[in-house]
């Protein structure tokens, strides 16, 4: 086919899709200025995106794809529509208006998610201490008490929502390319695994990490909810520094379990709330104590108290004490949480209280 116009540079495009993406670079505007001179074909490539690789990708794949078509001469440049100050917004991977950030002060563009009347940050300085099957059983608990609920998963070196529900899709966007959040159990829900997959390896640091995380924040389209509950990573690094940067939260429940080890630990993360003046509304106690499946007893396994003192240390309440019980790993493992799963066990029954308090706290 020989190559003449703007519309015959767009058909070929279409056939070229953005890396972990559905969605062609055409549908994601990513195509701006094109040139046809003399034999030779340049296009202007708008993608704003923190990932180096994903871009270059782009520009090998249209490079080859029109000199298929028989082009030898093909320049290809890149702009970034966010840095250059472009007002369209691409959206998706690559984040447009989502990604826009103050300039300086990074507290500039503090903000709350339009639509998302509380957002509640589970978060610990730890890691493992069940900081995810909280998150995503606290939202069940919510969400079967009545209220309408999303879940996002902002644990980006290592996402557990596609495990905890069973949940590998990649996300659709929607017409004014905004991220859809994907469903499940009634549960919005969307993680960067969605997003990334399985295998690709995080290797991105600060800057990236934060423009990442901002655009996640402000890129989904949730409609309307009355609890977002943000799964963080562990420890005090770039996720949980952009989030408080840039977003109102109702508050952080703190997870801990009840040794004096994993105190010292959460001590670190719920002081980093408080020095940000992010309200602290709750320490959770998960693996309080083993129930055993036979006997029915309960055993300290951990030692006890932790979480207590943990709460009296910060001056607020200690919102439950969850057991440590194999069906809540089963479930969460089998995708779907036990607060679902099983909604009689004494963990469900834990979870069920827990939401509850943390609703009245709200109020
Ligand atoms: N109450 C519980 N009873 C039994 N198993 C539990 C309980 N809470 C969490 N687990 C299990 O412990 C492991 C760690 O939990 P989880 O992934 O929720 O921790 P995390 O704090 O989110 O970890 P990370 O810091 O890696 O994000 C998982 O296998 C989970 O199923
Ligand atoms: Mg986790």
């Amino acid at each position: 086919m020989a190559i003449e116009s703007r519309e015959d540079i767009m058909n070929i495009l279409e056939g070229i899709t953005y890396p972990g993406f559905s969605r062609n670079i055409v549908s994601f505007g990513m195509v701006g200025d094109v040139t046809i001179e003399n034999g030779s074909v340049q296009i202007e490539l708008k993608i704003s995106s923190s990932d180096e690789n994903k871009k270059q990708q782009v520009v090998q794949e249209v490079r080859d794809a029109i000199k298929q078509e028989g082009v030898s001469d093909v320049s290809i440049s890149l702009v970034d529509p966010v840095e250059s100050g472009s007002s369209q917004s691409i959206g998706g991977p690559g984040g447009g208006q989502a990604a826009q950030q103050g300039a300086g002060d990074p507290w500039a563009d503090h903000h709350a998610i339009p639509n998302v009347n509380h957002v509640i940050a589970v978060a610990s300085g730890k890691g493992g201490v069940g900081k995810s099957t909280v998150a995503a059983n606290l939202a069940a608990s919510l969400k079967e008490q009545g209220h309408t609920v999303g879940l996002l998963d902002l644990d980006i070196y290592g996402p557990s929502l596609p495990t905890l529900f069973g949940i590998t899709d990649q996300p659709y966007l929607t017409q004014d390319e905004r991220i859809a959040p994907l469903e499940k159990y009634g549960l919005k829900l969307m993680s960067f695994g969605n997003i990334l997959g399985d295998d690709s390896p995080v290797i991105w640091r600060g800057p990236m990490v934060a423009k990442m995380v901002d655009q996640f924040l402000n890129g989904i389209d949730w409609k309307a909810l009355d609890y977002l509950i943000l799964d963080l990573p562990p420890g005090t690094g770039d996720v949980q520094l952009t989030l408080v940067q840039k977003i109102e939260i109702t508050g952080a429940v703190i997870v801990t379990t009840p040794q004096e080890l994993a105190l010292q630990d959460v001590k670190k993360g719920a002081n980093m709330f408080r020095k940000v003046d992010s309200k602290v509304l709750g320490i959770i106690e998960n693996m309080s104590y083993f129930k055993c499946p036979h006997c029915g007893e309960d055993t300290d396994v951990f030692s006890r108290g932790g979480g207590e003192k943990e709460s009296h240390r910060l001056e607020v309440p200690l919102l439950g004490r969850i057991p440590l019980q194999t069906e809540v790993m089963e479930a969460s493992d089998r995708g779907k949480p036990i607060v679902l799963s099983e909604p009689e066990s004494a963990a469900a029954e834990a979870f069920n209280n827990i939401a509850q308090n943390l609703a009245e706290q709200i109020r």
